[in-house]
């Protein structure tokens, strides 16, 4: 890779170096303690407060760096020229010195000079430069023709741009207020013409010269009331643009085709199919990746605000650009590579960050694109219609609110059709919304907008399924917003519609809002005061504001709930004729699938009376009694004997739900027409879940039929692997209990055998040192119960003793090590076993009557068991 332009870099560093400067890094593109700019525009930024004389503890006075730039916006913005100027960029990088009160006008010209021209270092020929000197600066004028040599017709004089003022092209200033002061500005002939004599109007031929090199003489500050103060120490703020000197020193004419931007170029030309590397877009695209990419570094998130929303619009018109050179799918994330290829980049922060950044602008692009294309239609379709020369300005703001158009997106599209647009008209709109959204329109946590008339839907779906709506409000992340698109999650308010909302048990309805431009799923539909909340993703297209739109439930889920809220109210009044008139809802929950319960009742409910429940619920839904439905006012329902939640607070008016003269509920839920239409119901569970309250829980039509079916299958699974019929499974199952008992006595026989035998067998295996019993063994497949009774009745037996067993199992050894509490001064099991554990690499421990462990290396058992023997021995 032809490094040629970090080479430059580097050159300009070493110089200052040289010149004693101390080199420091650039500072992060977010200024620090600082509120007057919103990104790094210059090297001089990090150093405001030294030029100021605020910060006097600064230990250098000479320093030398390469600054990452943003100017894109406030005094210094580029943003627009990107594009149309090969000399322009949103991101660069600046290379400065600076004097802070050490050398002043004489030295800062003369190592620009030198630097420039000596055949040592950029050895550029001094013929094709042009000096600009700040009117009336003659010390600077003086430097320049008599101690350098520059032809008085190569030094232009440049004074304020209006009488009163002092704002000049030499005249610098960080921002609209801070240090400042005029400055020298050092052009280059690109072209390598012989200058012409009479180049006063040189900033006319401004495509012949290019500024390289801007030194300014920091002598003031500007204060708020737009003053200026004389600063304590004069100074000395360079910047020279590591991307033009790169040009110039490439001998190309434009930025765009030095190494760094040709390898950037050459990635979208090959993604977009470009084949003219100078198409505009491509420059537009190379500039504007690199101001992202490292945008995003500093943690910078696309948003409408701040510098979120300079990021948003810098990605958008490159993204326009992918577009215009006809790249179909998003793109810009695989440019992250290319950036870091480009400037070389091998810190391993910055290389960490690539997945990050690649997946910021994956998300900014696929959301931007589902509207591009509706956006860019609109706007052509105005631009087309467009008779004055200037677009409506509500056209720029529509486009801005609904589909993501910055403001100068829309510029730079009707700019390219020779149409203005009116950045003040645009502004008074964004204005009112803004003001309007501060009203109404921002939602809290809860989505607190009960009584907010406006957002009141209307339940039309007790009968209709299907309805022809407005969408009155869209709000994604709690936020009121105009469209919402491809991919977005999301709530929208209808005027009306025939989802349920999620309320009195009965879950919401699923189903679909579309129209021809989009297609919102809903997921789930709730209720917040007078607003029926759908809840969902926009599946495919883009959704508005105040467009018109089906909504659409899926009925047979709607069926499924209808079923089991129908079946509900028949449980409630069975629980009632069955079990008393004590029992009391305490809470139900209907969804799709089941149905869930909870009442009051103070005894168990044997299985006798739970299928007399079935029985009678599954009776009414065999007659099948037509449900009906009616308002009445609240005050009536005592006389009537309707079933109401009393600790519920009603309106005046209620619905009251009725199965004939079996049921009388008050609910707003949705019912079936008529029991018929249930089919069937079971009961899955009964089950206590608090003192006095029972839940039950249970399913209806092909749900139930479904569980008895899968029921069913397991008892056929069960009689074919104990050979046997449903009829004969009870006994069957007997008889297996039978038998498994008696075996089970005759193990537990054996074992108590087996453990006689082992005893004896170690009771030969004893060795008596003193009056103590030492008994170390090996066994073979005993389990942990055997080992431990084993111990038991070994240590009862011989008193005084320190027992270990080994035993051998499945590869490994478990070990059990018992020492008689009488022994415990002497010797502890929890230390024995710790000694046999390290020589055979085991784990375990215990207490110091006993002790146990384990290992997989048994082949160091014999040793270990001799050496612990040894040991005992020498203890005892
Ligand atoms: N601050 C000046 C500029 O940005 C010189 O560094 O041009």
């Amino acid at each position: 890779m032809n490094k040629k332009t970090i080479k430059i870099r580097n050159q300009f560093l070493e110089f200052f170096r040289k010149k004693k400067h101390k080199i420091i890094q650039g500072s992060s593109l977010i200024p620090k303690n600082d509120t007057s700019i919103l990104f790094t525009n210059a090297g001089m930024n990090q150093f405001k407060n030294i030029f100021l004389g605020q910060d006097k503890s600064y230990q250098y006075s000479k320093i030398a760096t390469a600054q990452y730039c943003l100017r894109t916006g406030g005094k210094h913005n580029d943003l627009e020229n990107v594009g149309y100027s090969n000399y322009h960029h949103t991101f660069f990088e600046m290379l400065g010195n600076f004097s802070f009160g050490s050398y002043f006008k004489k030295k800062a010209i003369l190592y620009s000079w030198e630097l420039l021209t000596s055949k040592k270092w950029f050895s550029l020929p001094k013929e094709n430069f042009l000096i600009t000197v700040y009117e009336t600066d003659e010390e600077t004028y003086d430097i320049w023709a008599n101690i350098i040599g520059i032809p008085p017709d190569r030094i232009v004089l440049i004074g304020n741009k209006t009488e009163n003022s002092d704002i000049s092209d030499n005249f610098w200033q960080m921002g609209d207020t801070g240090p400042c002061g005029p400055c020298t500005e050092i052009f280059y002939n690109l072209k390598n013409n012989k200058c012409n004599k009479q180049i006063k109007n040189f900033r006319k031929k401004i495509n012949d010269f290019i500024e390289i090199w801007n030194i300014v003489f920091m002598q003031f500050n500007r204060i708020n009331d737009g003053s200026l103060v004389k600063l304590p120490n004069p100074s000395v703020d360079t910047g020279m643009g590591l991307e033009r000197i790169s040009a110039i020193m490439h001998n190309v004419s434009s930025n765009y085709e030095i190494d760094i931007f040709q390898i950037l170029i050459n990635d979208i030309a090959k993604i977009s199919n470009t084949t003219d590397l100078k198409n505009k877009s491509l420059y537009v695209i190379a500039d504007h990746i690199r101001a992202s990419y490292f945008m995003i570094v500093e943690n910078i998130l696309p948003s409408n605000e701040n510098r979120g929303y300079v990021l948003r619009r810098i990605i958008r018109r490159a993204i326009r650009h992918g577009y215009l050179l006809g790249v179909k799918n998003i793109f810009l994330y695989k440019l992250v590579s290319s950036v870091n290829k480009s400037m070389n980049i091998n810190n391993s922060y910055l290389l960490n960050k690539k997945e990050y950044i690649e997946n910021i602008l994956k998300k900014e692009e696929i959301q931007f694109r589902s509207t591009l294309n509706h956006g860019l239609k609109l706007l052509h379709s105005k631009i087309k219609k467009t008779i004055n020369h200037t677009l409506d300005s509500e056209i720029t703001f529509y486009l801005y609110d609904t589909f993501g158009f910055p403001f100068d997106l829309t510029k730079e599209i009707c700019r390219e059709h020779n149409i203005n647009v009116d950045r003040l008209s645009f502004e008074k709109h964004m204005e009112k919304q803004k003001n309007r959204s501060r009203e109404k329109k921002i939602f809290n946590q809860n989505y607190i907008m009960m009584h907010n008339t406006e957002n009141i839907s209307i339940f039309i779906g007790y009968n209709t399924y299907k309805t022809e709506s407005i969408i009155k409000n869209i709000i994604k992340n709690k936020t009121s917003e105009q469209f919402i698109s491809s991919g977005e999650q999301g709530i929208l308010l209808l005027n009306k519609t025939p989802f349920y909302p999620e309320s009195g048990g009965q879950i919401g309805d699923i189903g679909i809002i579309y129209n021809n431009e989009g297609k919102f799923k809903v997921k789930n539909t709730e209720k917040n005061g007078n607003m029926i909340l759908h809840f969902g993703i926009v599946e495919k297209g883009i959704l508005h504001i105040e467009q018109k739109v089906f909504s659409e439930i899926d009925e047979q889920y709607r069926f499924d709930i209808q079923k089991n809220h129908s079946a509900t109210h028949l449980l409630n009044s069975a629980l009632h004729k069955t079990l008393g008139d004590h029992v009391y809802q305490n809470g139900s929950l209907v969804t799709a699938d089941w149905i869930r319960f909870d009442f009051f009742h103070n005894m168990p409910i044997p299985l006798k009376k739970i299928q007399e429940i079935e029985k009678l619920i599954n009776k009414n839904i065999s007659k099948n009694i037509l449900i009906t439905t009616k308002i009445i006012n609240f005050k009536n329902i005592k006389e009537k004997n309707i079933i109401f939640l009393s600790h519920k607070k009603y309106e005046k008016h209620v619905r009251v739900v009725s199965i004939d003269h079996y049921s009388n509920e008050l609910c707003k839920g949705t019912h079936t027409e008529r029991t018929g239409d249930i089919g069937f119901f079971k009961i899955t569970s009964v089950r206590k879940i608090a003192s006095n309250t029972y839940r039950i829980e249970a399913k209806t039509g092909k749900n139930a039929l479904h569980l008895i079916h899968s029921q069913e299958k397991k008892v056929l699974e069960i009689c074919s692997n104990l050979k046997t019929n449903p009829n004969n499974l009870k006994k069957t199952l007997e008889k297996i209990i039978i038998k498994q008992k008696n075996l089970e006595k005759d193990i537990s026989k054996l074992k108590e055998k087996n453990i006689t035998n082992i005893i004896a067998k170690l009771n030969k295996n004893k060795i008596k040192i003193k009056n103590i019993i030492l008994l170390i063994n090996t066994l073979q497949d005993q389990d942990p119960k055997t080992l431990r009774n084993i111990m038991d009745i070994l240590k009862n037996k011989f008193k005084k003793a320190i027992i270990i067993l080994a035993n051998l199992i499945n590869n490994k050894v478990t070990l059990i090590v018992g020492v008689t509490n009488n022994l415990h001064e002497l010797i502890q099991a929890n230390d024995l076993i710790k000694i046999i554990l390290k020589k055979i690499n085991g784990k375990g421990g215990g207490k110091p009557d006993i002790a146990e462990g384990g290992s997989t290396y048994i082949h160091k058992l014999p040793e270990a068991l001799t050496e612990i023997k040894s040991w005992i021995y020498s203890i005892i």
